[in-house]
């Protein structure tokens, strides 16, 4: 075992033992324990310092010498265990119960599919992978893709995909992100990888679709330099995870739909997995006309305003460059209206926006991808495209 695998299980021990003296109203006990997870910790994040959990691993500390100060200050009867975070009250439960559903948020977003312009190739195969198997299992006799894997630059609209797709059909959508998988238990995010998919598969055999959405998951499931051991612990769960869903017979809907925009972070055991790999591109012409018009729905403009000149002047754009130059634009006409005293009367209105107005934004903002990058996602595309 490394010397950072036992820091960390040391520190879980510790911590475990703590919240228990800690249920128990055994202050000193707890206070002791909580102390010497802090020291581990505190070992541990010295000695690798560019370890992926670290993080999390500080908020811990922080955490705990929180507590410590609340068990030894003078208004006991304050420092009830009740009141310490709920996640670290549950920590000793949890590995009882890894089955058990998560309290993984699974409230859907409300994106609808109308408000994701472009990206038809995209949009066509999330229909094949998940809409229509939903709709017609019977279609499937050799079964079907569980995984797709979305990627490119920034700000082309992933996120807001995934999040309309879970509005096109009626399933459960279940995010993981760093903050819930890693956080709630010291160096339990394997079991919290497990603990998530056991809940989905429980929901999903029941009969309703699930999609587990894992955003920027080069961050979570990506292959770093100065690994330590709890980030392969938790890809391999993760992999093991993904495997159940393929196995024959496996009849019941259960996606995972992944995004990164640093898609050569990830190994071919993970890529693999995700038997389609799509590019979410940069807009082109009549995507971005689209984002144009989108974005100026609720706004005023005055008549010289022509969405098609101002796509053309945004090649290379990204569709967030887009919402943020009308943002801008609409910005500087309430600045107007308020540097003009004009905005104390509530009936007052900015004036229109006008073209000058955004040919100025687009003049002061540059593309946020280069096209550099946007070579990057070229070549990684045709080198582990799946489509
Ligand atoms: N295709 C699109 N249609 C409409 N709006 C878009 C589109 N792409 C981007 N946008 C706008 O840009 C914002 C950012 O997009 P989004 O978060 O989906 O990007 P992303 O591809 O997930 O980026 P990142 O890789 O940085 O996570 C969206 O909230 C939306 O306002
Ligand atoms: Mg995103």
């Amino acid at each position: 075992m490394s010397v950072a695998m036992m820091l960390e299980n040391e520190a879980m021990k510790y911590a475990g033992e703590a919240v228990k003296y800690d249920k128990m109203g055994d202050k000193d006990k707890a206070a002791d324990s909580y102390k010497k997870a802090v020291e581990q910790l505190t070992r541990l994040i010295k000695l690798y310092p560019d370890y992926t959990f670290n993080r999390f691993y500080v908020e811990k500390v922080t955490t705990y010498q929180e507590r410590i100060r609340l068990l030894k200050s003078e208004d006991g009867e304050e420092t009830g265990i009740e009141k310490f975070t709920s996640f670290e009250t549950k920590q000793t439960g949890a590995q009882e119960s890894a089955e058990e559903d998560g309290e993984v948020p699974s409230e859907k977003p409300n994106v609808t599919w109308g408000e994701v312009a472009g990206l038809e190739d995209a949009k066509i195969a999330i229909k094949e992978v998940i809409v229509y198997p939903v709709k017609r299992p019977d279609l499937f006799p050799l079964g079907w893709s569980r995984g797709l894997l979305l990627f490119g630059p920034p700000g082309c609209g992933k996120t807001l995909i995934a999040a309309a797709v879970a509005n096109e059909i009626e399933a459960q959508f279940i995010q993981i992100d760093p903050a819930n998988i890693m956080s709630k238990w010291l160096g339990a995010a394997e079991q919290n990888v497990a603990k998530i998919f056991g809940g989905a598969r429980k929901t999903a055999k029941a009969g309703k679709p699930v999609i587990i959405f894992i955003d920027e998951v080069d961050s979570i499931l990506g292959v770093h330099t100065n690994e330590v051991g709890g980030e392969v612990r938790m890809r391999n769960q993760f992999l093991k995870e993904m495997d159940g869903l393929q196995d024959k017979g496996k009849n019941y809907h259960l996606y995972v739909v992944a995004a990164t925009n640093k898609p050569w972070d990830l190994d071919w055991a993970f890529i693999r997995r995700f038997q389609k790999r799509i590019m979410v591109p940069l807009p082109d012409y009549a995507t971005r006309l689209q984002m144009f018009e989108i974005n100026s729905s609720q706004l005023e403009l005055t008549i010289d305003v022509d969405l098609h000149i101002l796509t053309q002047l945004t090649e290379g754009y990204t569709g967030s460059d887009i919402k943020d130059i009308c943002q801008v634009v609409r910005q500087e006409v309430i600045r107007e209206l308020f540097e003009s005293g004009k905005a104390e009367d509530s009936t007052s209105k900015p004036r229109p926006l006008s073209m000058a107005d955004f040919k100025r934004a687009i003049n002061n903002r540059k593309p946020s991808v280069s096209k550099e990058m946007i070579k990057e996602y070229d070549k990684w595309f045709d080198q582990f495209k799946a489509l």
